[in-house]
């Protein structure tokens, strides 16, 4: 049996196309319900089993469940993907012991291919799998190259055995042509929490006949979600933790250390702030701070590794201000309580480089295709981050209302790899 993998920056799907021959995607139990999203964190803790210590790892919704129960917390990890382009991470410590960056992905993987097949109750060996079209911090193909040669490795060690690539955003192709009754030339974008990517095709039923579509072309941009986040904490949360503040260092004043505050702008990076090295460090900014209780705020965060909720707590704004034109960000754990305002045009605001980064993209899959706006029949958004009426906007501007469609944010690309694993 074949399935189709989505691992997301943020969330992961798996599907089969079963024998009735619909699609069907993997639910997994999380506090008291079921959910097709499977939160693609890492978390690990240092046990003592039968005398000697071992590291033991945990995913997705039992990762989440392990680490807010644990009084002592090990490593949580999010956002993992972001890493795969990168060469300056190849291994990293966790509790002494060096792993290296596909056997924390395939921790995660392994853990979504053992739950999945016990549900369809079938092996998974072979797997279509999403890629995005540019991933996080690649600056060229050979990095997304790289980064996917760095995927298939997890994927691997994960267990898969027959494993194929195809871009994110033609799995959601593939998965909203499921539906059609007619040809359409129609540009996919699918905005999650790493990458944004474009695709330009005619779906329907004629292209339906041959085995794979006419792709007419693809763009994408590595940024999406956590960089509308990584905003929210450099406006609302930093500044309440003391970024831009100054300590007095004998008789001096000096700015406190801002490299720390751009770790902390990135889900993948902040639960490695906490070193020795840079806990003893902020341990002496607080001290010398001139306002002190910032920085034991901060300290506090990233002692106890609250990555996770302060991630939920950046998240929830977030999505407020998709609905409402207000929010605030609230955030409380132990002494540290956060409460601050935000608008929705202050949020808009603030990502704004990123808003016409997109925009540049759609640009360039036009002018790159030469394919007019006018001649795209069908726009359809997908991905968490399409819900971002901003986002939304730039196509409503560019091809108008009434032709786009939205829908299955957080399992559109998972449908459409099982759709093509069956193929
Ligand atoms: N209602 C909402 N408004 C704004 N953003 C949202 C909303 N719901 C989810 N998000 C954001 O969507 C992102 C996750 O989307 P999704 O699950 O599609 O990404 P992913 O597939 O994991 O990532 P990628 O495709 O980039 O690897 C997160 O950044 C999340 O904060
Ligand atoms: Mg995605």
């Amino acid at each position: 049996m074949a399935a189709g993998l989505d691992f997301g920056t943020t969330n992961s799907s798996i599907a089969i196309v079963n024998q009735q021959g619909s699609v069907q995607l993997a639910q997994f139990p999380f506090a008291g319900n079921t959910t097709e999203s499977y939160r693609s964190l890492l978390y690990l803790e240092r046990l003592r089993e039968t005398g000697r210590l071992t590291i033991k790892s945990w995913s997705g919704p039992d990762g989440i469940e392990r680490y807010l129960a644990a009084d002592d917390k090990g490593r949580l990890m999010q956002s993992l993907k972001s890493f795969l382009s990168s060469r300056s991470l190849l291994t990293t410590e966790v509790f002494g012991r060096r792993f290296e960056l596909e056997e924390l992905v395939a921790r995660i993987l392994r853990d979504i291919r053992e739950k999945a097949e016990r549900q369809f109750g079938s092996e998974l060996r072979n797997l279509v799998v999403g890629r995005p079209v540019r991933f996080v911090g690649s600056e060229s193909r050979v990095d997304d190259e790289y980064a996917v040669g760095r995927l298939r490795t997890a994927l691997s060690k994960a267990g898969f055995e027959q494993v194929s690539f195809e871009y994110e955003p033609i799995a959601a192709a593939y998965h909203y042509e499921s539906t059609l009754d007619h040809d359409e030339l129609i540009l996919i974008g699918d905005f999650g929490g790493g990458t944004s990517d474009f695709s330009l095709l005619e779906v329907g039923p004629s292209a339906r006949k041959g085995e794979t579509r006419q792709v007419i072309g693809n763009e994408g941009v590595p940024l999406a979600g956590d960089s509308f986040d990584a905003k929210i904490i450099r406006h609302l949360v930093s500044p309440a933790l003391g970024a831009g503040t100054e300590l007095d260092s004998g008789g001096k004043l000096l700015p406190v250390p801002n490299w720390v505050y751009f770790k902390l702008e990135r889900w993948h990076h902040l639960s490695f702030l906490r070193s020795r090295e840079t806990l003893a460090m902020l341990n002496s900014v607080a001290r010398q701070a001139l306002e002190p209780a910032k920085l034991e705020a901060l300290l506090y965060l990233v002692t106890h590794d609250l990555g996770y909720q302060l991630h939920r707590a950046v998240q929830s704004a977030k999505v407020t201000l998709s609905h409402e034109e207000r929010a605030v960000f609230h955030f409380v754990d132990g002494d540290v309580e956060l409460n601050e305002p935000v608008t929705r045009a202050e949020f808009e605001d603030w990502i704004e480089a990123e808003l016409l980064a997109i925009e540049q993209a759609v640009s360039s899959l036009l002018e790159n295709t030469a394919v007019h706006a006018r001649d795209v029949d069908r726009v359809f958004l997908t991905g968490g981050s399409s819900f971002v009426p901003a986002v939304r906007a730039i196509f409503e501007r560019r091809f108008g209302g009434e032709k786009i469609r939205t829908g299955d944010e957080f399992t559109s690309v998972a449908s459409g790899l099982a759709l093509r694993a069956d193929a």
